[in-house]
């Protein structure tokens, strides 16, 4: 027996219509209703021996139904009023043999409430999927400008004009400077300012990927290049940078083998897929960061010299903290900004003997152990103002002069952030500088008390009396 369509009983026929969509309605060319369902007339509060042979505009408000078999548009997930409520339908001419002969309609959600039933199921996987990417758009952006790049040292100034110089040309970048310095963030800010800054940021940490698989991350592989690789393969961050820019941050970490690899990219300005057969053309600019030497890597063989002069184009130089202390305190109050936003505590100050014991500080893990005092002492204030004994034991042996603090923090700025409380009256704080400068001067010509007089410019006899006023022997 020959099976199909045609063989099916006209009940069964009905059922399946039924089962396939719930409302159906069909017209032919002149609009008139030659078919509808039961669930459908249902929903209308009518009956099909009311509804056929009608036009469909005297059966369901608000149709098209009679435009769509004149015309031949779909029209596809549209709104559309019925009774007080919003439906969601679809419009669909009907061609037979090439000829148009009507028009099916079909409803998708009878009412909102079965929209928000379908919604609540979709809504959860838009939200994810809008969070994904968002959050890999954002990945790709640079993050800092040079405005965020707190210091106004000579020799820090001078690294943020030489950033915003080069940040137009499209040369290599090598960032070099201590640990915790400002890398990063310098190459974030040369990125946002150039040419490039539409496009992609990408930084690369070569010393955390391991090495057999640092060349895929950098350059991509193809489907089945080896086994666990995705279908339909993967970009590298070359390919994602496209435009670009790359940060190939501790370049000093990468093995020899993958510093010819990465030669050959920067020669020929195209990348090799692991796995893949035609290079693919990438138009990126580099900026490399280290805080190893690579000079004397190159010296000892360690580091490539023809990717080292590749790399070194433009050389900008971050200093470390101890060289700049006049910015410690500035970068200070940056960061306590941040610090109260993060723990959603506003106000809080710096006293003057705690901005004394920063400025001490040597600092060799540079701006990010400051972050990281800064952030431990606000985890451990009671109040708002951070003090000596908030900071960690290592920096509280230092030796502190209070006094010091008015005449190095000159900024009105900076002293509106400090804090108040601690301040001494100036009567005090005046007693106590010329106390220590004439024990100082006392010190430096051995307690002769006429040549500390002529060192401190006061008559011998006013000394004497601050001596003993001060009681100084
Ligand atoms: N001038 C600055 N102003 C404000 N914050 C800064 C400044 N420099 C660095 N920071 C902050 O210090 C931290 C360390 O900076 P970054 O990661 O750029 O250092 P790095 O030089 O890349 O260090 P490493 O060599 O260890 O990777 C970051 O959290 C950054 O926000
Ligand atoms: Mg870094």
């Amino acid at each position: 027996m020959k099976l199909g369509i045609s063989t099916l009983p006209k009940k069964w026929l009905e059922e399946i219509i039924n089962l396939a969509a719930e409302c159906v309605v069909v017209v032919d060319c002149k609009g008139t209703v030659v078919y509808i369902n039961s669930a459908y007339c249902e929903f209308l509060e009518t009956t099909m021996e009311e509804a056929l042979g009608k036009p469909v505009q005297e059966v369901i408000e608000n149709t098209r139904m009679h435009m769509v078999a004149k015309n031949g548009q779909a029209e596809v997930a549209v709104v559309q009023p019925i009774k007080g409520s919003e439906m969601v339908a679809n419009r669909y001419p009907l061609y037979i043999d090439n000829e148009l002969v009507g028009a099916v309609g079909t409803v998708m959600f009878r009412n909102p409430q079965e929209w928000l039933n379908y919604s609540r199921k979709i809504q959860p996987l838009l939200k994810e999927l809008k969070y994904y990417k968002t959050k890999f758009e954002k990945e790709l952006k640079s993050k800092y400008r040079l405005e965020d790049l707190v210091g106004e040292s000579p020799e820090f100034s001078e690294a943020k004009r030489l950033a915003r110089r080069v940040s137009s040309s499209q040369s290599s970048i090598l960032l070099s400077g201590e640990s915790g310095t400002g890398k990063e963030l310098f190459a974030h800010a040369i990125h946002q300012m150039s040419p490039r800054g539409h496009f992609p940021f990408v930084r690369v940490n070569c010393a955390s990927i391991p090495e057999n698989l640092l060349e895929s991350e950098l350059f991509g592989y193809e489907e089945g290049a080896f086994t666990g690789a995705k279908r339909g393969g993967k970009k590298g961050k070359f390919e994602l940078a496209q435009h670009g820019t790359v940060l190939l941050d501790e370049i000093g970490d990468m093995s020899i083998h993958m510093q010819s690899k990465l030669l050959r990219v920067l020669q020929e300005k195209e990348v090799e897929r692991v796995g893949g057969q035609a290079p693919v053309p990438v138009d990126v600019r580099i900026i490399a960061a280290t805080h190893r030497n690579l000079e004397k890597m190159v010296q000892d063989g360690e580091f490539r010299q023809d990717l080292y002069y590749r790399l070194n184009v433009m050389k900008i130089e971050i200093p470390p903290l101890r060289e700049r202390k006049e910015d410690i305190i500035l970068v200070a109050l940056k960061l306590l900004i941040k610090l109260e936003e993060k723990f959603n505590n506003q106000g809080i100050e710096l006293s003057v003997e705690a901005a004394e014991l920063l400025r001490n500080h040597a600092w060799p893990g540079n701006v990010r152990e400051l972050e990281n005092v800064l952030e431990r002492a606000v985890n451990v204030l009671d109040g708002k103002i951070i003090r000596g004994a908030h900071l960690p034991l290592y920096l509280q042996d230092g030796n502190v002069r209070p006094s010091l603090a008015y005449t190095q923090l000159k900024s009105p700025e900076v002293m509106s952030h400090i804090t108040k409380t601690s301040i001494q009256p100036l009567r005090e704080i005046i007693a106590s500088a010329e106390k220590e400068a004439i024990i100082e001067a006392l010190r430096l010509t051995n307690g002769n008390k006429k040549l500390a007089a002529e060192m401190l410019k006061i008559g011998k006899t006013s000394l004497y009396d601050k001596c003993t006023s001060y009681n100084i022997k």
